[in-house]
């Protein structure tokens, strides 16, 4: 709700305020950001209290000896008007100066968001408003647009920028938003990585100064993902003051965290000024990035609730909103550029056996693309692989009772492709420089709009020759030399070509909401809420190896909700970490997730083919409580242990996930810690999972009638076909004992063994299933 007079702005959500006022200058001075106030509570008694001169301040009205701008928490601030701080705006003005001074001219209140003409908005049942402040002497305007997702607890902020005078004005910077906070001894948690490492989470403390996030390669990139939150000194999983960031947008960002000495904490957040010029024309608007806000007092959980709620619900959109999302089998992992329609249909067939739905042929399919130096830009299908074409191809995938996706790498061209050879002219690069090359390809240019037709038209027509069900969108490489010989000014390049591929996605998919779409960007390069207005899902990480996926799951996990990460069981030993884990493990971390499956499975032994069988008809069975649940991640008072939870939506059934990184000697007992469950009656089991016996080796002796080789064949062949039962605990229980959490049966610690010892090692893991039961049972 919004309630709003020509003074006092306020915001209210479910469980959230957020007041600002107009002050006698007509800057817009922060109050309050965090839970929900009473009707009652005042505006003057929340304020900060300025009743003292502070030392060397720069007065705004040399009559008012309280009014800095530097010691004031404000809405929006400028330079050169005595406020020090990081300013949202740099703005060459009309006089060539870079002073500005906006302030308060008039607001309005409209039902719902409003949507932009250049970038994407979250959507949905909301209220605006929109507060408009003029430059004191010159004819701009800023627009600051509030939009408040009451039920979500989440607000979003955006800032448009209109030149209303005569002549162009130079935009170097111009934020989404800035908000000051009274510091609490913030702790800033960000996401940071980079190839098969992503999103591992960081804490920086907020001290005096100025710690920054953000990207530069022209994506939202795998080194810094945009979102970021801040939590009070003492807050954890669940508890404590959490406010937290994240901008819909894909491109380069930036966001700064400034504390001051008066102990206020400024929080910018918005497109990267990095290289950013923008020229912007009399009677011009600019339209800033959504940055999507929320605060939680229920610790990072409880802010990971929020923001989970929020992009399920008001950020994916289309046929696949709130979908369950199906089982997949990506080619890559198993044949990289190495294939042909036999090998291909094999590999489909045995997925279908094993419960797979949708077959996914990546990279490799089209022109001469047999290694990573050519090909791309060339859809037209290679038919020494395909010879009857994709058509032909994908009805054979469709007989097999498989939906079909196929791979793209749109935004890229080769060097060696027909493309290239036709029009060198579509790829980014300088006409005076040798170009710099990343995975052997240059970036094409979409600030082109040919480039941008061509590609709309290629990836069409394909999508709509054959039946295809899913597109996986990858991008490969980072922007280099950005240059456009489309535009003049080449400080809007970056940003004119975010707004180039939001429109080639909207112009592809919107006509084909039938399409799943999944972007990719090596991975997660460009894991951002931009990407998810128009792909509800994302491959979070070339990295499968599950205990590297446990960082990278985790860390997604504060911002982004398991709906949104493409998750897969790939072989062991794995391709990037040489670490080799149970196949029990690799499905768990995966379940938590869309799971899929990419490696060959006629390497599978028949063993191996019954878990997967199982662990599939497993997933199918709570696939909506692992996409959909409420997940948090839970305390465990060991660090060598992880444990995931997922409740369903009415709260009668919780999926913890228990894993083990590495295993330490005589360990002691584990426990079993379920929260948010409905009142009542627990049945808990373990899901049954498969020991394969050839990884104890010569312990095999001690529960074998006879003495075998560990490195024989006769082992090696029992292995293939027969398997142990890991421990099954099962217990009948209250919600209020597995809050307090159930102890577990012991692990192997090297002095016996019994069905009643969980046999977990390095990189074990375990999958506990409690369901309400009926009072009468
Ligand atoms: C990078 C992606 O992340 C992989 O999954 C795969 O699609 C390759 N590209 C194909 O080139």
């Amino acid at each position: 709700m919004i309630q709003a007079n020509e003074t006092t702005f306020r915001l209210d959500t479910a469980n959230s305020t957020y007041l600002f006022r107009k002050t006698k200058y007509g800057h817009l001075e922060h109050i309050y950001y965090g839970t929900l106030l009473a009707d009652f509570d005042d505006v003057d008694v929340l304020a900060q209290k300025r009743t003292i001169q502070v030392g060397s301040s720069v007065l705004y009205d040399e009559s008012d000896s309280v009014y800095s701008l530097d010691s004031i928490c404000l809405e929006w601030s400028d330079n050169g008007r005595g406020d020090y701080r990081q300013s949202p705006t740099e703005l060459k003005m009309p006089d060539g100066s870079f002073v500005s001074d906006f302030i308060y001219v008039g607001y309005k209140i409209v039902e719902n968001c409003v949507t932009m003409k250049t970038l994407p908005t979250a959507y949905g049942e909301a209220e605006t408003l929109i507060v408009t402040l003029k430059d004191t002497t010159n004819e701009l305007y800023v627009d600051l647009y509030y939009s408040v997702f009451a039920e979500a607890n989440v607000i979003t902020r955006r800032a448009v920028l209109r030149n209303e005078t005569d002549v162009m004005i130079t935009i170097r910077r111009m934020m989404s938003m800035a908000l000051d906070l009274p510091d609490e001894n913030f702790q800033m948690y960000t996401l940071d990585g980079g190839w098969i490492k992503e999103a591992n989470i960081h804490k920086h403390p907020i001290s005096y100064g100025i710690v920054t996030n953000s990207s530069t390669t022209g994506a939202s990139s795998n080194r810094h993902n945009p979102a970021f939150l801040l939590a009070e000194a003492n807050a954890n999983e669940e508890y404590g003051n959490v406010y937290a960031f994240n901008l819909v947008y894909s491109g380069n960002h930036y966001s700064a965290v400034e504390k001051n000495e008066r102990d206020y904490v400024r929080i910018l957040m918005g497109i990267n000024p990095h290289c950013f010029d923008w020229k912007l024309a009399s009677k011009e608007q600019f339209e800033t990035p959504e940055c999507v806000m929320t605060y939680s007092n229920r610790g990072l959980n409880g802010m990971s609730h929020q923001f989970h709620n929020f992009i399920n619900n008001n950020i994916v959109r289309g046929n696949w909103k709130k979908k369950e999302r199906p089982i997949l089998l990506n080619n890559w992992e198993a044949h990289f550029f190495d294939f042909n329609e036999h090998k291909l249909l094999q590999l489909a067939k045995q997925a279908k056996e094993l419960g797979v739905e949708l077959f996914v042929l990546d990279d490799g399919w089209f022109g001469e693309r047999n290694t990573d130096k050519a090909g791309l830009g060339d859809y037209t299908v290679n038919t020494k692989k395909l010879p009857q074409g994709m058509k032909a191809f994908a009805s054979k995938i469709k007989a097999l009772g498989l939906d079909f996706g196929l791979w793209f790498e749109p935004e890229m061209v080769n060097s060696d492709s027909e493309l290239y050879r036709a029009h060198p002219d579509y790829a980014v690069k300088l006409p005076s420089k040798q170009a710099v090359l990343g995975r052997n390809q240059f970036v094409l240019d979409l600030c082109q709009e040919e480039v941008r037709d061509y590609i709309v038209k290629q990836v069409g027509s394909i999508l709509d020759e054959a039946n295809i069900s899913y597109v996986k969108w990858d991008m490969n490489r980072h922007i280099a030399e950005a240059f456009s010989t489309a535009i003049e000014n080449q400080g809007e390049f970056y940003h004119r070509y975010i707004i180039g591929l939001y429109e080639v996605l909207e112009r592809i998919f919107c006509p084909r909401p039938h399409i799943l779409l999944e972007s990719c960007s090596s991975g997660g390069n460009r894991f951002d809420l931009g990407m998810l207005c128009f792909s509800p899902q994302i491959w979070s990480s070339d990295d499968t190896d599950p205990i590297e996926r446990l960082k990278i799951q985790a860390g997604l996990s504060y911002f982004y909700p398991l709906s949104t990460m493409g998750a897969h069981v790939s072989q062991s030993p794995h391709q990037q970490t040489l670490r080799d884990t149970p196949l029990a493990t690799r499905f768990h971390v995966a379940s938590f997730g869309c799971l899929g499956y990419e490696l060959d499975l006629k390497y599978l032994s028949p063993e191996e083919k019954k878990d997967i069988t199982e662990q599939i008809a497993f997933y199918k069975q709570y696939r909506n409580v692992f996409q959909y649940g409420k997940f948090s991640r839970m305390k465990t008072y060991k660090s060598n242990k992880v444990m995931w939870q997922c409740i369903s939506e009415d709260r009668k059934t919780a999926l913890t996930g228990l894993f083990q990184t590495l295993a330490t000697a005589a360990e002691s007992s584990d426990k079993l810690n379920v929260t948010g469950l409905e009142k009542g009656k627990y049945a808990v089991h373990t899901r049954p999972q498969r020991l394969y016996i050839e990884r104890f080796g010569g312990l095999m002796k001690h529960v074998l009638p006879v003495e075998l080789n560990p490195d024989g064949m006769i082992l090696h062949v029992a292995n293939r076909h027969y398997s142990l039962r890991d421990c099954i605990e099962s217990y009948i229980c209250s919600d209020n004992a597995l809050r307090a959490g159930i102890p577990l049966c012991e692990q192997f610690i090297g002095t016996g063994y019994n069905e009643k010892i969980r046999m977990l090692g390095d990189f074990g893991s375990n999958l506990y299933i409690a369901e309400k039961i009926n009072e009468e049972d």
